[in-house]
Formats: structure tokens, C-alpha cells, sequence
């Protein structure tokens, strides 16, 4: 069975327009492993933008399945990572000006080598977030990390049916590489009530992360409630 991890950036967003405390992404990542998710996903992106430091240091103190960590490969961050230790790291590509994260990570930077080792000597598990290309899966093979994170990204773009078989079957191929290199096989990006099923299907992915596509259900499965509440309050 494929586990869920559940990325609350997006909590983090709506609570950034007004700098203040609510919604409380701390909050969020206990609602979602009352209710099955098997691991809390966040970005501590460089701008910080959603995410803080201080929700980063509070999950790590207070959930109770894993925390695993998108981030970029960059001093200050890497020393964050060796201090407050989430379970898993996943590293991630990322442009100041870009809405999301755009495509799988470049393995080919600047000592990368060193820097995974570094991460991995302080206890973390290393992830790479990849396109579904055999290059990058098989040097991710010789860098020694645990598991990949296919970029989901171009099968949820896809406009029809042909598209998206292709990319199905392109993430199959990837995902078996993955696999048979004895590495734990992760997807994400882009995945939402529609279109992961024909990826559970594939029987290969063993973790998908998810996050926008939850949290825009989560306003609307919490629309009628919170509405009812706010009318007796002033009636
Ligand atoms: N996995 C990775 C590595 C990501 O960067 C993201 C986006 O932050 C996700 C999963 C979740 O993507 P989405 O919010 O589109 O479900």
C-alpha cells in the first residue's frame, strides 16, 4: 500500500498574506495524520515565502509520523537541515521567481556529491527530486540516496488522454528503474482526486506527496461550516 505524505506549504501561503498566526500550518499537519497521512511534507523555501523556520523547528518537535524536507542545496539551508534534522530531505530545484518548484533537479551541479554525503553523515535520509529520466535515475543510483521523487509535474499538465498515457507510461519506466536500483520510489507534484489513481495503479510508487489539490479541497469541504459558525456569531 503507498503512503501519503501531505505537503502544508500552501496552509503556510494563506497564513503569509497577513504575517499573522493563523491558518496555523502546525495545526493542519496534525489534522492530516489524524486523519491517515503517513508524513508531513514542507518547502523552507530561501524567500520564505510560506513556510518558516519556526514551523519547521515546532513540526519537528510535534508530529508524530515524518517529517521530510524539500530544500534547496544551499549553505544556510543545508546547515538547517543538519540542526533540526527531519526525518528525510528532499532535494529540490529552486528559482526565487518561480511560482513552484519547476522541474526535476540538475545532478549535474558543483560537488553535489559532497553535499548529499554531508546531509547523509548528519542522519538525514537524502531524496532527489527527479524528472522520469533514466540519466538523472541512474546517476541518483550512484550517488547513493535512498529514494527518488518523480516530478509528476508534466503528466498533470497534460491536455489529453494520448498525453497523459505517455507520461503514465514514461513515470512506469522511471519508477521501475527506480525501484530495481534499490532505491524507494516517491511521486509527486501536480497529483490531485483525478489523476493519481492512474499512477496508485502502476503498483510501483510506494509514497506520493500531495498539496495543493488537498488544501483547495479543504476550503470548500470547510466553506459550509465555517460560514454557519461566523452567522450565529453575529446574529
Ligand atoms: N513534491 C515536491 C518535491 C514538491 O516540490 C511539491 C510542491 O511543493 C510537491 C511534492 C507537492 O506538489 P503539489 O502541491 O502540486 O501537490
Amino acid at each position: 500500500m503507498a503512503e501519503l505524505g501531505v505537503n502544508i506549504d500552501h496552509v503556510a501561503t494563506l497564513r503569509q498574506t497577513r504575517m499573522g498566526l493563523e491558518p496555523e500550518p502546525v495545526y493542519a499537519a496534525m489534522i492530516a495524520e489524524q486523519n491517515g497521512a503517513d508524513q508531513i511534507t514542507i518547502h523552507l523555501r530561501e524567500d520564505r515565502r510560506h513556510i518558516q523556520l519556526r514551523d519547521l523547528k515546532t513540526l519537528k518537535n510535534t508530529i508524530q509520523t515524518r517529517l521530510n524536507l524539500e530544500m534547496a542545496l544551499t549553505t544556510e539551508i543545508i546547515a538547517i537541515a543538519k540542526s533540526v534534522k527531519p526525518h528525510t530531505v528532499t532535494l529540490v530545484p529552486e528559482k526565487r521567481e518561480e511560482l513552484t518548484t519547476e522541474g526535476g533537479l540538475n545532478l549535474h551541479i558543483k560537488n553535489i556529491e559532497g553535499k548529499i554525503k554531508e546531509l547523509q553523515d548528519a542522519g538525514l535520509e537524502v531524496s532527489l527530486f527527479l524528472e522520469p529520466e533514466a540519466e538523472m535515475i541512474r546517476l541518483a543510483d550512484r550517488l547513493k540516496v535512498s529514494a527518488v521523487e518523480i516530478h509528476t509535474g508534466t503528466y498533470a499538465n497534460t491536455k489529453t488522454l494520448q498525453e497523459a498515457e505517455n507520461q503514465i507510461a514514461r513515470i512506469a519506466k522511471a519508477a521501475k528503474l527506480i525501484k530495481s536500483s534499490g532505491m524507494r520510489v516517491v511521486a509527486g507534484h501536480g497529483l490531485n482526486y483525478h489523476n493519481v489513481q492512474a499512477l496508485v495503479d502502476l503498483g510501483t510508487i510506494e509514497e506520493f506527496n500531495i498539496g495543493h489539490s488537498i488544501v483547495s479541497r479543504a476550503v470548500f469541504t470547510g466553506m459550509a461550516e465555517a460560514v454557519a459558525t461566523m452567522k450565529i456569531l453575529i446574529s
